[in-house]
């Protein structure tokens, strides 16, 4: 966890960075959000840094005020959400790969805005603000569908994450300072489900959940301690499980994307408690004995789908399977991949050489959900498969040409 003082980092913004997130389309990228007002976009190499990045794949300016939230959409790719924290509470949603503004929230957030969530499909997102309101905004119609007044009574910061079946979940303090959290329906919000109320205490409950085990973590800034609940449909709603406790308070949190996590260990989940000095992994493990209770170690999350261009208006998302001892026969190819490369061919130079690479990846996955992936969504994945195979095989057939005719210039024919 320590780092040395002189290991490389990502080091581009000209202000403390606030806020950053892992692309849920790319392993290799994160988005930031600065002081500095603008959001930059950053391509890690393969290998982690060698030397300090600063320069962004893109760096997105449009805000006038401090980019406290960075969220990117979970299913549309190169789409990202950010939300100044400063006084002008403006939302924007941005395309990465042109760097354009899709959609522009102002006027909807009277103050400061805490945080913001996607639900699971990325048709909406909620945020908790200030003003103690939190709100479901539905960015293609631009409007405000579901608003929560006074989710929280305190004054002391809230947070609104969605959480299984249109229900979302929030942290805040009551009016005497104990620290809440409470679930509330999206299609009834004149009460909430239920309100817990866990202790009293200053730290800010930073909310992690997997809709996959549907476990709910609860990290209070400041605290030393994990508290985590499983959410059922049934009252209480919000049943408490257990407490992971360390020594040192976490000054903040990150949590592992599930694709992440090793499940031939029944890591369920994993998180990044940072120190004042240092990072520090947390696993969260389900004992084999556990397995017929919660089913194997969470079988399924949501994967990403291949889609190239952003298209705000379709979401969709197929399930990837985790443990792959506990199949049933059904098969859909979640991802196809084809690359071909022909680098460095030159036949002027003295010493004539090249480099040549055809790769096909194709990677077809078993699973236990059927039901998110349709049979139209599969012919027309066999069909691209197809084309690609073609392509690849006329490639193929060229490079050997080339090679045959490399072969003859180096044997001094030509
Ligand atoms: C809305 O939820 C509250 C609290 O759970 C409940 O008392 C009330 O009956 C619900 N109203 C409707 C119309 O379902
Ligand atoms: C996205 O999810 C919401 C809530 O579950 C649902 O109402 C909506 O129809 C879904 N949209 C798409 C495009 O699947």
């Amino acid at each position: 966890g320590r780092i040395d003082k002189a290991y490389p980092t990502v080091c581009g913004h000209t202000g403390p960075v606030l806020d950053i997130e892992w692309c849920p389309h790319n392993d290799d990228v994160i988005a930031s959000g600065s002081e500095d007002c603008a959001v930059k976009v950053w391509q890690i190499p393969e290998n982690g840094l060698v030397v300090p990045l600063m320069e962004p794949v893109v760096s997105l300016e449009g805000h006038s005020k401090r980019v406290g939230v960075v969220t990117w959409h979970p299913t549309a790719r190169n789409v990202l959400l950010s939300a100044d924290t400063g006084c002008d509470n403006v939302v924007l949603i941005w395309n990465v790969g042109t760097g354009e503004e899709l959609y522009r929230l102002e006027d909807q957030h009277p103050d400061l805005i805490y945080n913001a969530c996607w639900n699971r499909n990325g048709s909406l997102f909620c945020t908790a603000c200030k003003d103690k309101t939190v709100r479901v905004i539905d960015p293609r119609r631009e409007t405000v569908v579901v608003a929560i007044e006074k989710a929280h009574e305190g004054a002391r910061p809230m947070r609104a994450i969605f959480v299984a079946d249109n229900k979302i979940l929030t942290t805040g303090f009551s009016r005497m300072s104990e620290r809440q959290i409470a679930l509330w329906d999206q299609s009834n919000t004149s009460d909430s489900m239920i309100v817990q109320e866990l202790d009293t205490s200053n730290g800010v409950l930073l909310p992690f959940y997997d809709p996959d085990t549907n476990i709910l973590y609860i990290c209070g800034k400041g605290d030393s301690s994990i508290r985590y609940f499983e959410l059922t449909d049934e009252s209480p709603y919000i049943h408490f499980l257990s407490t992971f406790s360390s020594k040192e308070p976490q000054r903040g949190m990150g949590f592992m994307p599930k694709r992440g996590l090793d499940v031939n260990k029944c890591e369920i989940a994993r998180f990044y408690k940072l120190h004042e000095r240092k990072c520090e992994p947390i696993i969260m493990t389900v004992p084999r004995k556990y397995e017929l209770f919660f089913g194997p170690p969470s079988s399924s999350t949501a994967l990403p789908p291949a889609k190239e261009e952003p298209q705000p208006t379709q979401s969709f998302y197929a399930l990837l399977p985790l443990a792959t001892g506990y199949l049933r026969p059904f098969v859909f190819v979640s991802c196809v991949n084809i690359g071909v490369k022909i680098r460095g061919f030159s036949v002027n130079s003295k010493s004539p050489g090249y480099v040549a690479s055809v790769g096909l990846t194709l990677t077809v996955r078993t699973g236990t959900h059927a039901q998110t992936a349709d049979s139209a969504l599969i012919s027309e994945l066999v069909g691209e498969i197809k084309a690609l195979k073609e392509t690849v095989k006329e490639q193929g057939d060229r490079i050997e040409k080339l090679e045959s005719k490399l072969a003859k210039i180096e044997d001094g024919d030509v």
